[in-house]
Formats: structure tokens, C-alpha cells, sequence
């Protein structure tokens, strides 16, 4: 039966027994944290069972993509085991239960599709009497027929829906097992197709379940298993999936030294890892180093390291193509997404060649110089260590020359690798949900991978592995202008989290350079950035590195003091206090977080306190990795918007605090000494910045503020608790002496000052005053009260600079004069306008 007839009968049946058909969903989930990708049919729906959200209709059903990694490094050595597949599957959300769920599938299997009864064999959990009695009833199996197995529970990630649930296995016969003790569960003899899952309950972070309101059901049908079964064929690689792909790439393959088994195995491998890609490229994952871009870039190089070993003529692009043209029968985003397939297999490619061919070089040079016929792990280790030349290609290389690798030594000096690396990352690449591992065995970048050790060391000796100048590699770098290097193990933080990159030194026999500063390359390797002071620097220098420890002490004490701010802040505030971000450089730091009001200078105080307190404590630092869900439930505070990998290292000082954090700290926080809230301000709606000063740069800080606070105990002449009595008596002071001023202008005004002249005019008295320079109105219009009562029954004059006022007394208002006209005559003699 061809593959799409399967899938096409399948949602039929489902449909006439009342199930809405959905389409598939893209491979990248949606609103769910904790996948990396659609692993099974149900994702989609966890919301539907936990009742978060209603269902289009009570009974779905759907062909869905799916993708795990969990059993990647069986692909190829396994005829099932496959990284994309899809999931048929139906789904009740309160609509049925065990008895319909079975009743259909034994239905399907038996009717449908035609499998014998005779080759079926039902598991159940062996909690679950109900099913047990149902498959008795439904199949006429006696119950020796079905197996309990106690792992018959299934769940989709750390949190959400789960149950027991009932498996079907296929009999494929006695030529596919090991022996006649196989039973289902165990050995390759019965293979699980079907699984029936009865959701009854949901799963919290604490491990905790609680039963679902409204129990469901979720099944998931192989449809590649269900296409090998009903093909007649030894694998899922056989079946109308797989094999035009796995026979495009045998027609372009010129390798003529490789058995036969492992031409298959690297057939296998590419057919999967390139139908595969193609799923994920179509639902628009782009490869990267991290999240589900890992995992692209991680398949497509596996397969490119097959191309590689069976001499494949022309790469995937052809292979990708015959895939998009069977799987786009059922999903048409493949078929439109095959230009952007097609683009990204050709640069993915391209830049690997670059890793495959200088590593090529080094092979060749180790190759000619293996004269006791083996190459040996360390030589296998710095091959894929430094060069990111996959061990696989090593070892194929050395057994088509006749020679052997070290095996066991290399899996030593790698397993020490990875050790190191669990103690020194933060967050390891994830896997799809389903596996927790780091897979650095193929160094994604063109340039080498580094070791940080700097969480231990701040200084060690190591070799240079690579110099570069504005992205160029050179060959050497001199006295002059920066350069970029690597280096085998690396005492430098690399600027990340917040915290800013270390400082230092290299030196080495006649040379010695200047480390400015360490950034992160895009590739995830440790750039220092390098002035030469003397010598040449050249790739496998070895040289002594040297972390500045004073610049490495300051940041260390305020990353340290972050953590008891972050913790403070909640103690004073309340745990509404959310971290949004930090800086943390040698000399300050500042952190922001969400808070809807304005921090009081008593709150800043509190907080300050609460901070110094835990410095006082002198409390340990506890270092841990864990599992992000281990760290989650321990209460460790992570940033929202953060996304970590599924290993995590989590930071601690006593009871006090614990976060997850990859930076550099204190041992015990009685280091840092002291800790000042130098200000809190708003940085944003609901945002606020406290800044802070710790470690000796709180000693720089408050002996700036001493120096200030002498300054201006000399200019004040009072000692520093006078000061502020002493500035409050000068203000005074200062405000009746400019009271006197203003006096001293009116008492001149009023008959002292020299300039005022009264005198008869037309019978009667004029009194003018020059004051000088321009006055305000106020004070100009107080001398022309004045000045009139020189002049009684008169008029009087005021100039000031600019300015001209002209008073009239009651009389002359009366004898019909006017201010106005008189200052229009007065402007006009003085030959200006009013
Ligand atoms: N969720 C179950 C599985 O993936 C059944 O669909 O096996």
C-alpha cells in the first residue's frame, strides 16, 4: 500500500467516525516554551486537554510532522529509527475514551488496512485493568497475548498532559529478532506502531500530577513503520519515504573502498538527515548554533560528513529534491519552500567544506607520519578539537589507508572535554525535548573552538590556535594595530550575560601583547582582541595568559552584588521585583527591573542595608548545573525572556540567593566589602535602574565623596556636620543682603543719591532722577512712587538706561496733563519712540 493511501485511509476512517481533520502543524511550536520542536501529533493540542482552551470539536485528527533527535546516533545502524516522521493520529478531547480509542484501532489495523490479528500485540500499564480487559473483549486476545509494561506512560515535555497508555506492536517475524524470548518491549522482533494514550492527568514543574478535569485521548500512528509493515519491506528506508532518496544518493556516489554495511548506514543517514532539513527549512528554521537551529546544522553536517565518506557526486540539493517531491504531496509549504531548501543546503555546505578541508590537510600531514599503522586519540582529538574534523571522517579516512584511530583514547580525551565544558557553560545547545545532550562533536564554525577555564584559572598556559585581522586570518600579527586570537584554553571571560569581557596579558619567549578586550564570535568560540607590544604572535605559539586580576576582581564583585541587589529588591519591594537586564563592568553596575512606582530614598536605603547585610554574612558561593527544570523547581531566578539550554548553571550565596547565571563571581561575599546604591532613576514605562558601586570601586567612590565633602568644609569654614547649618545661615544672609541693596537703591531714590534734581516748572514741582542701568518694572515704578513724593502736586521722572517713567500727581491729572503725551515729547526730544 503506498504511503499517501495510508495516510489517506487513515484520516478518512477517523473522519466518518466523526473526527475533524486539521492539518499538520509546522515543526516549530507555538506558545510552548518547552519544546525545541513538534515532537508528537498531540502538541498542538496540550491546551486542548488541559482545558486552557476549547477544541475546534470534541474528536480531531490529523497527519502531523513530527522530529526527534533522541535517537539520532541510532539513524543509519537501525532500519526504524528515523529524526523526521509523521504522526497519524486521533484525539479526544472528552468525547471518548479507552474503550472507542481501542475498539478503532484494533478496527483500523484489522479491517482497514488489512493486518492480521495474528501479528498484533497489545501492552498496556499494568495499572490499567480497564485496557487489559477491553483488548480481551475488543480483540478476543487471551490475556497472556498482552504485555505490561510499567513504562507505558506517556508525556510530551516536563510539564502538561500525560497518562498511561497502551502500545501495538507489529510482529515482524522471527527473522528480525534475536531469539525466540523476544517479547514486546524488548529486541527488534515486535515493533511498536501504534501508541494509544489515555490523558488523565497533568504534570507540574514539581513534579506533581493532578488529574485533568475532562480525561482525553491521544494516539499516534507511525506512519513509516505502518508504510514498512504494509510494504513487505526490512525497513522504514525501504518503504516508498525513503528509497528514491536513498537511491538518488547511491547513483551519485563514487566511493569504491566502503563495505556494504556502511554504505547503507551512510545512505540511511543521508536520506534522513536531508528529508529532514527539508522539513525544517520548509517550516522556516534557519541553522545557527543554538535551539533548533542547532539541530538543522547539526543534521545537515552529519549528512555532508556520509557525502563526504561515500564520494557523493553533486551534494543534497538533487536528494533534497526527490524528498520535497514526496512529502509535498501531503505538505505544500515544502514545495514552496524548496528555493530557500535549495539556497541554504548550498551555503551550509559550502562553509563546511571550508572545516572538511583544512582538517583534510592536517589528516594528510598525521596520515603520512603514522608509521606504526594507528593514529592515535590525541592526534583523532586535536583533529576534531581544533579543526572540527568530524572523529567519523577520521576514522573512515585512516581505515580506507590501511590504518587504525585510537578509539578508546579518543572517547577518553573527549568525555574530559565535555566535563570541562559541563562545568564551565551556562547553557548547552537543546535537543528536541526528548534529549538533553550537547553535541560538540562538529565544530560549527570556521573558526576552532575554545576551552573556557577562567571560572578556575585566571592564568594558564596555552597555544595559540588562530590569529585574525579584520575577519581575515594572517598569518601573524606584529607591534601595530589590533588583532583577534583564539586560544586552545582560555582564562578570558567573554563578554556575555551582562558582564563585560576580561582584560589581560599574553607573553611568551620574546614577545608580549596586551589582551583589550573578549568578545564572543558569532561561531561561539572566545575572541580576544590583542596589541602586540613586542614579537610576532603566530597560530601554535604557546603562550602564558593572564587575566588582569584586579579588573576580573571588580567585576566579579559586582556581578556578585547584582545577585544580593536582585534579592534585596524583593525582600524590601516584594517578589513583584522582575530583573530585566544588567551591566556589570569592573568599576559599576547597573540593574534594571519592573516596578510600577518610583523608588523612595528610604526604600533605596533598606535595600542598601539588606545588600551590605548579606555582605556582612560572608556567605558562601555554591556553584551547580542542573537541568532547567531541576534549577526551576529549586527556586533558582532565571530572566523571562531568557532562553537557556537544557543544562544550566546556577549561582548561589547561601540561603540568600540563587540564579541562573554564566558569569564570574566572588567565592563568599564578605570579598566585595561594600556595596553603594549610588541612584535609582526611571529608565522606561515600569522600568527602573539602580546603580551601584562595589569592591574597592565603593572605596574609590566614597573617598571622591570625602574629598567633595572637605572642599567644602574649607570653603565654608565649618566642619562637616555644620556644613549644612553653616550654607543655610550663608543663603540667609545672602537674601538680606540683597534685601539691603534693594533698600539702599531707594533710600538713593528718595533724596541720597546725587542724580535726583527738583525743580519749578510752570509753578510747579518736577522731580528727575537717572538711576543708571535698567531696573525691573517693579523696582522702577517703587522709585517713581518715591520720587513723586519729592515733588508734591507735581510730576516726576525716572530714567534707567532704556527705560523712562513719567508719574503724575493728582493735580496735574486734574489740570489735564497726560503721562502718555509727556513721554511721547520726552522720547521724541531724545530722539527715541515709547
Ligand atoms: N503522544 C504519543 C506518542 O507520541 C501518542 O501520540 O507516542
Amino acid at each position: 500500500m503506498h504511503s499517501h493511501t495510508i495516510r489517506t485511509q487513515f484520516l478518512e476512517y477517523f473522519q466518518q467516525r466523526g473526527h475533524q481533520l486539521v492539518p499538520s502543524f509546522p515543526l516549530v511550536p507555538r506558545d510552548d516554551p518547552t519544546l525545541l520542536l513538534v515532537n508528537a501529533g498531540m502538541v498542538p493540542f496540550k491546551p486542548f486537554f488541559l482545558g486552557l482552551r476549547e477544541p475546534p470539536a470534541n474528536r480531531l485528527t490529523t497527519c502531523q510532522k513530527a522530529f526527534r533527535t533522541v535517537d539520532i546516533d541510532e539513524v543509519g545502524s537501525s532500519a526504524v529509527h528515523d529524526t523526521f516522521f509523521e504522526m497519524l493520529g486521533n484525539f479526544s478531547f472528552g468525547a471518548y475514551f479507552k474503550a472507542e480509542t481501542i475498539e478503532f484501532a484494533f478496527e483500523f489495523l484489522t479491517s482497514t488496512v488489512g493486518l492480521s490479528p495474528e501479528r498484533l500485540y497489545p501492552s498496556v500499564h499494568p495499572a490499567d485493568s480497564d485496557s487489559l480487559g477491553l483488548w480481551e473483549r475488543v480483540a478476543g486476545f487471551p490475556e497472556s497475548r498482552i504485555t505490561k509494561l510499567a513504562d507505558n506512560y506517556w508525556q510530551a515535555g516536563p510539564t502538561g498532559p500525560c497518562g498511561g497508555d497502551s502500545e501495538i506492536y507489529y510482529d515482524l517475524g522471527p527473522e528480525f529478532g534475536f531469539g525466540p524470548k523476544e517479547r514486546p518491549g524488548t529486541g527488534s522482533r515486535f515493533l511498536e506502531i501504534w501508541n494509544l494514550v489515555f490523558m488523565d492527568s497533568e504534570r507540574f514543574a514539581d513534579g506533581t500530577t493532578k488529574p485533568l478535569d475532562r480525561p482525553g485521548v491521544d494516539t499516534g500512528l507511525g506512519l513509516e513503520r505502518l508504510a514498512m509493515v504494509l510494504q513487505g519491506v526490512p525497513s522504514i528506508f525501504d518503504t516508498d519515504l525513503f528509497a528514491p532518496i536513498l537511491m538518488d544518493f547511491q547513483a551519485r556516489s563514487r566511493a569504491t573502498t566502503v563495505t556494504a554495511t556502511e554504505r547503507l548506514r551512510h545512505l540511511r543517514i543521508l536520506a534522513d538527515h536531508t528529508r529532514g532539513a527539508c522539513a525544517l527549512i520548509g517550516d522556516d528554521v534557519r541553522p545557527s548554533n543554538e535551539g533548533r537551529g542547532y539541530v538543522l546544522r547539526r543534521i545537515l553536517r552529519r549528512a555532508l560528513v556520509s557525502a563526504f565518506s561515500l564520494e557523493v557526486e553533486g551534494g543534497l540539493i538533487p536528494a533534497a529534491e526527490v524528498a520535497v517531491q514526496i512529502l509535498g504531496v501531503q505538505y505544500p509549504e515544502m514545495r514552496a519552500g524548496l528555493p530557500a531548501i535549495k539556497e541554504i543546503l548550498s551555503q551550509e555546505s559550502s562553509r563546511f567544506q571550508e572545516t572538511l578541508d583544512r582538517g583534510m590537510g592536517q589528516f594528510q600531514t598525521l596520515a603520512d607520519g603514522a608509521s606504526s599503522g594507528k593514529i592515535s586519540g590525541a592526534d583523532a582529538f586535536r583533529l576534531h578539537d581544533t579543526f572540527g574534523f568530524p572523529f567519523e571522517l577520521t576514522q573512515d579516512l585512516a581505515q580506507a589507508r590501511g590504518l587504525q584511530v585510537d578509539e578508546p583514547a579518543f572517547q577518553e580525551l573527549l568525555e574530559a572535554q565535555r566535563d570541562r565544558a559541563r562545568t564551565s557553560r551556562t547553557t548547552a545547545p537543546s535537543g528536541d525535548g526528548n534529549d538533553a545532550r550537547a553535541h560538540p562533536a562538529v565544530d560549527p564554525g570556521p573558526l576552532p573552538t575554545t576551552r573556557f577555564r577562567g571560572y578556575e584559572e585566571v592564568e594558564l598556559e596555552t597555544e595559540v590556535l588562530f590569529v585574525q585581522s579584520n575577519g581575515t586570518a594572517v598569518a601573524r600579527a606584529e607591534e601595530g594595530p589590533e588583532v583577534q586570537v583564539v586560544l586552545a584554553d582560555n582564562p578570558f571571560y567573554a563578554e556575555g550575560g551582562g558582564q563585560v569581557g576580561d582584560r589581560g596579558a599574553l607573553a611568551w619567549a620574546g614577545g608580549a601583547a596586551l589582551v583589550l578586550d573578549s568578545q564572543p564570535s558569532e561561531q561561539g568560540a572566545s575572541l580576544q582582541l590583542v596589541r602586540v607590544l613586542r614579537g610576532e604572535l603566530a597560530a601554535g605559539q604557546r603562550v602564558l595568559a593572564r587575566v588582569d586580576p584586579t579588573y576580573r576582581r571588580g567585576t566579579a564583585a559586582h556581578h556578585s552584588a547584582t545577585h544580593l541587589l536582585n534579592r534585596a529588591l524583593r525582600e524590601v519591594l516584594g517578589e513583584g521585583v522582575v530583573q530585566r537586564g544588567s551591566y556589570v563592568a569592573t568599576d559599576h553596575a547597573t540593574f534594571d527591573f519592573s516596578w510600577p512606582e518610583a523608588i523612595s530614598a528610604e526604600q533605596l536605603t533598606e535595600v542598601e542595608r539588606c545588600v551590605n547585610r548579606a555582605l556582612r554574612h560572608d556567605l558562601p558561593r555554591l556553584v551547580e548545573l542542573l537541568s532547567v527544570d531541576e534549577a526551576r523547581r529549586s527556586g533558582a531566578v532565571a530572566l523571562p525572556e531568557e532562553t537557556y539550554g537544557e543544562v544550566v548553571r546556577v549561582v548561589s550565596f547561601g540561603d540568600f540567593s540563587k540564579e541562573l547565571c554564566g558569569g564570574t563571581h566572588v567565592t563568599r561575599t564578605g570579598e566585595i566589602g561594600a556595596a553603594i546604591l549610588t541612584g535609582s532613576r526611571s529608565v522606561g514605562q515600569g522600568l527602573r535602574r539602580i546603580e551601584l558601586v562595589a569592591g574597592e570601586a565603593a572605596e574609590r567612590w566614597w573617598e571622591a565623596q570625602r574629598t567633595h565633602l572637605a572642599d567644602l568644609s574649607a570653603a565654608v569654614q565649618s566642619p562637616a556636620p555644620e556644613i549644612l547649618v553653616r550654607v543655610r545661615a550663608l543663603q540667609d544672609r545672602v537674601r538680606e543682603m540683597e534685601r539691603e541693596l534693594r533698600r539702599g537703591r531707594q533710600l538713593g531714590a528718595a533724596g541720597a543719591g546725587g542724580s535726583v534734581a527738583v525743580e519749578q516748572v510752570a509753578g510747579s514741582p518736577l522731580a528727575t532722577e537717572d538711576l543708571g542701568p535698567e531696573l525691573d518694572r517693579r523696582e522702577l515704578r517703587q522709585h517713581g512712587d518715591t520720587l513723586l513724593e519729592r515733588a508734591p502736586g507735581g510730576a516726576a521722572v525716572v530714567v534707567a538706561g532704556g527705560q523712562l517713567l513719567i508719574r503724575l500727581s493728582e493735580a496735574q491729572v486734574s489740570r489735564g496733563l497726560s503721562a502718555g503725551t509727556m513721554a511721547e515729547t520726552v522720547c521724541r526730544e531724545l530722539g527715541g519712540r515709547g
